[in-house]
């Protein structure tokens, strides 16, 4: 069904590819040109002709046939038109066919990807600030396996540092098992900010929290054994939310996996004459590069951020072998990522390149308050439980007599969240805004959810298209069908620039689309030929619509 090489492999341009001419057909700025536009701007110093002469022959000797009906010149451009009904077969036919595997391609064989995102901190709270590396990496993952790359998801797991030594400090003088158990993560936050006011008024806390923490690094059993149980509820909790998001890792190899792992970096790191002492501590001085230093080493021996994601690096590599290994972190980490990047580079490590930084924006909600701010945290689990809710109460008001209100609120309420995340280019900061993102008359992954629904239940009337062979297609329907046959491409563009908004604007895109033909043409009332061919119509966008949605995690409800 491509069109475009169709179209190409029947231009004669010198010293152009296929391929080439492939690449340089576009979409013209609206319908009523044609269907695909190629410039000829490029060939007129090739040629030393004008760009309008040259696509003025080419169009005039270009062999139309029963798929490109006509090429005509407008200025620099030719502008092709295809046969609707042939374009509309073929597309619809095609998603008809693939269904569930529409879209999905094997570009990706062979490669193995690995996507490091979520990254949640033991013992802190899951804030709407994670909300975007979740729903983004998870999405990529998603998006990754569907066209044939093989990903490997990982959690990277703040699961070391001095704080845990503080945790337990905290934990020994207020805390108990039962608190934590009751109050879970919450209450393990409220433990570790009581430490910070205690420690203000009494210093000598901060030793204890220290020698607490020597004890979790020398493996210290009743240490151990808390820092466990801490690690053990954090991750309890942030399951939950993982499974309410459709979110799946394949490792939990956090930063206490790399406590063993560091010494042969720092002695590569010495080999290779990178390291230098600067006020006790070891660092990769990268000042050539206009950058700060990288500490490797504090002077007290310490390891650090940095030094354990040189060893992540390092062990992905020869672990996975990757192709690519993505860092879906906030933009904050900029710098971060930008020296750990340049100092495996420096260590000769020609895969320095496939290492990419996926960064995001922040997330706010419309009341002002941020991830951050002291005591204004803002738990992902109270804002998602916030839009179920709100799903529930519009479910409950539109329609009353709905089977499995329940289900569908959840799924509704779940995917605002998510959808609400991934709308935008995700370096934009964003504001959350409940209303918005529960408009079911909006750019939102509910409308799109109603659109199924609404496609769902024209098809329970109509019954499923079996065959239909396509007449004539109006300009409501070859709109449809063009969106349609647009999917591949998305997919494709999504994952190249790594942003699965591409994606989410897509759904809403078809299904503004669908619902304009849904207002202006009869699917039911309809007649022999054009009966079938739109209720195939209608199959094609659900099954297209559920395709997306299912790749950003967002479930469709049966009926809404
Ligand atoms: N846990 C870190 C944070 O919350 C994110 C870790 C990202 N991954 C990495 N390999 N550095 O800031």
């Amino acid at each position: 069904m491509d069109f475009k090489r169709h179209i190409a492999a029947r231009i004669k341009a010198e010293r152009l590819s296929q391929d080439e001419i492939c690449a340089m057909l576009e979409l013209p700025p609206n319908t009523q040109m044609g269907d695909f536009a190629f410039p000829c701007f490029k060939l007129a110093k090739t040629m030393r002709k004008a760009p309008a002469l040259i696509a003025a022959d080419l169009a005039q000797s270009y062999p139309c046939d029963g798929v490109v009906v006509s090429a005509q010149a407008a200025g620099g451009y030719v502008n092709f038109r295809i046969d609707r009904a042939c374009w509309a077969q073929r597309a619809v036919g095609r998603v008809l066919a693939e269904r569930g595997r529409y879209g999905a391609s094997d570009e990706g064989q062979g490669r193995v990807v690995c996507i490091d995102y979520s990254s949640v901190n033991i013992a802190k709270p899951f804030h709407i600030g994670h909300l975007s590396t979740t729903v983004l990496g998870s999405a990529l993952y998603k998006l990754h396996a569907f066209l044939g790359y093989k990903p490997v998801g990982i959690n990277h797991l703040g699961d070391y540092g001095t704080q845990f030594g503080k945790l337990i400090c905290a934990y020994r003088r207020w805390g108990s098992r039962k608190l934590l158990e009751e109050g879970g993560l919450r209450a393990l936050n409220a433990l570790y900010v009581r430490f910070h006011e205690e420690a203000e008024k009494d210093p000598s806390l901060d030793d204890e929290a220290r020698g607490f923490f020597k004890q979790i690094e020398d493996g210290e059993p009743e240490a151990v054994e808390l820092f466990t149980m801490f690690k053990d509820l954090t991750l309890r909790e942030v399951g939950r939310i993982y499974e309410l998001l459709d979110v799946h890792f394949d490792s939990w190899a956090g930063e206490s996996f790399y406590n063993d792992k560091m010494q042969p970096v720092v002695d590569e790191l010495e080999a290779k004459g990178l390291l230098t002492e600067s006020d006790g501590a070891k660092i990769v001085d990268l000042s050539a590069y206009g950058m700060p230093p990288c500490i490797i080493l504090r002077s007290d021996g310490a390891s650090l951020y940095a030094t354990r994601d040189l060893a992540a690096a390092i062990y992905r590599k020869n672990t996975y072998d990757f192709y690519k290994c993505l860092y879906v972190v906030a933009y904050q980490q900029n710098l971060h990522f930008q020296q750990v990047f340049k100092v495996l580079e420096l260590m000769g490590k020609d895969w320095a390149k496939d290492l990419v930084h996926v960064a995001y924006g922040m997330v706010s909600l419309e009341d002002g308050s941020m991830s951050t701010r002291k005591g204004k945290v803002v738990y992902l689990q109270d804002v998602i439980d916030k839009c179920v809710q709100k799903a529930q109460a519009i479910i409950a008001e539109k329609n009353p007599a709905l089977e499995n209100k329940e289900e569908a609120a959840r799924t509704v309420g779940v995917g605002a969240v998510i959808f609400g995340a991934l709308y935008n280019n995700k370096i934009k900061d964003i504001t959350f805004s409940y209303d918005k993102v529960l408009n079911f008359e909006g750019e939102t992954s509910c409308y799109v959810q109603y659109t199924c629904a609404r496609a769902r239940s024209v098809l329970e009337k109509g019954g499923a298209a079996k065959d239909f062979s396509v007449g004539e297609v109006n300009a409501q329907e070859f709109e449809v069908v063009k969106k349609l046959s647009e999917f591949p491409d998305v997919l494709h563009n999504a994952l190249e620039k790594y942003e699965p908004c591409f994606i989410a604007r897509y759904a809403v895109d078809l299904a503004q689309l669908y619902n304009k033909f849904y207002f202006d043409c009869t699917i039911l009332g309809a007649e022999g030929k054009t009966r079938a061919f739109r209720l195939a119509l209608t199959e094609a966008t659900l099954v297209t619509l559920q395709n997306a949605l299912g790749l950003l995690g967002i479930g469709v409800p049966e009926k809404m």
